[in-house]
């Protein structure tokens, strides 16, 4: 197959272009390549998706694209540009305009209405679920036939958001761990490798359809268990309870401020419990969580420049002696 990867230079995207090289196939990148390098074995084409499309892939015949772009005019201009490939796109859970029901599937979720213009995301953050709903309405009216994915929390070595790697770190450092709410409040992850993988099947079979990009339905319990185990975890971990945890300033989700991972229920208690049954028909496979534990340790162990986001062990002792 000839693959175009739109990114390829980070996290995901670079999964994607890794994983189908390693299946063979020929991979091409586009980007602007100022936030990483493509992986080995595949061919980096300069592109500012602002600009128009270059010569160098429109004169090329692609099997298939993978874009994980949040822009709705780069899609409507890139679908319009490469108009014989399957797209894959890459959306988010974020498109879903309920965050509060459980088990849900793309065909029972309502989405956002649709944000057509480009909004600044530093600026109007709230804005990407209804971008990205816009992007799929491009790819799906404008791809001869397309796959949209709709991931959860995507984990795992290179992760820039940091929100899991937080735990394999703090676990492996031992210790009392503040842990976040209830052992049985819902955790969904995906490892970014398996969703990769799995994103290159479906470019391979030109799969049709819309999923969710999710791991199967566990416990927050569950989640730090398990990547406590893999670590060599050998400490205690507190859970507070929501209400303690807001009545200190701490944060959910994500930032300096949070506990990551950790979300504010019931408002939140169906953004981590979506039923992945219909991805797992559809050909994803998911590794065990201790794996991607033991592999986040490592990724962060060899690159101190790796992020994790969170508050600090300072934070925490004072927040775990109850000030
Ligand atoms: N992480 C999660 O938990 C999560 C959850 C739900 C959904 N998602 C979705 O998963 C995908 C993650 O993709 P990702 O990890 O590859 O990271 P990303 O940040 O979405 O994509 C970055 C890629 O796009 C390229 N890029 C950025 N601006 C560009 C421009 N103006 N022109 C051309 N290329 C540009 C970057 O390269 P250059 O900067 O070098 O151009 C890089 O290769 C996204 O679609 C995201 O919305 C993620």
């Amino acid at each position: 197959m000839q693959l175009l990867v739109l990114g390829g230079t980070v996290f995901l995207s670079r999964a994607v272009a890794a994983a189908a090289v390693a299946r063979g196939h020929t991979v091409v990148c586009a980007a602007r390549g100022v936030s990483g390098s493509a992986p080995e074995r595949t061919e980096l084409v300069v592109w500012d998706r602002d600009e128009p499309a270059p010569v160098a892939l429109t004169a090329r015949r692609f099997d298939a694209v993978v874009d994980v772009a949040r822009h709705p005019s780069r899609v409507r201009a890139a679908v319009a540009a490469l108009p014989h490939a399957h797209w894959v796109f890459v959306s988010s859970i974020s498109a879903y305009a309920d965050d509060a029901t459980p088990g849900g599937t793309p065909s029972t979720l309502p989405l956002h209405e649709p944000r057509t213009d480009d909004a600044d995301l530093s600026v109007e953050p709230e804005a990407y679920g209804p971008m990205k709903v816009a992007c799929e309405q491009a790819v799906l009216a404008g791809a001869p036939t397309a796959t949209v994915v709709r991931p959860g929390l995507v984990v795992g070595p290179g992760d820039p958001s940091g929100r899991y790697s937080y735990w394999p770190r703090r676990l492996s450092e031992g210790g009392r761990v503040l842990a976040p709410g209830r052992p049985d409040d819902s955790a969904q992850v995906i490892d970014v490798r398996d969703l990769a993988e799995w994103l290159v099947t479906c470019a391979e079979q030109r799969t049709g359809g819309i999923f969710d990009g999710i791991g199967p339905v566990t416990t927050l319990g569950e989640v730090l268990g398990r990547t406590g185990s893999a670590v060599g975890f050998d400490g205690e971990l507190v859970w507070m309870p929501q209400e303690d945890l807001e009545a200190a300033g701490v944060a959910p989700w994500s930032g300096p401020d949070s506990i990551p991972l950790w979300l504010p229920r019931p408002a939140y208690d169906g953004m981590l419990a979506h039923d992945a049954t219909p991805s797992l028909r559809a050909g994803l496979t998911v590794r065990p969580l201790e794996e991607t534990a033991r592999d986040t340790l490592a990724w962060l162990a060899a690159d101190p420049a790796a992020p994790v986001t969170g508050i600090g062990r300072e934070r925490e002792a004072e927040l775990l002696a109850g000030g």
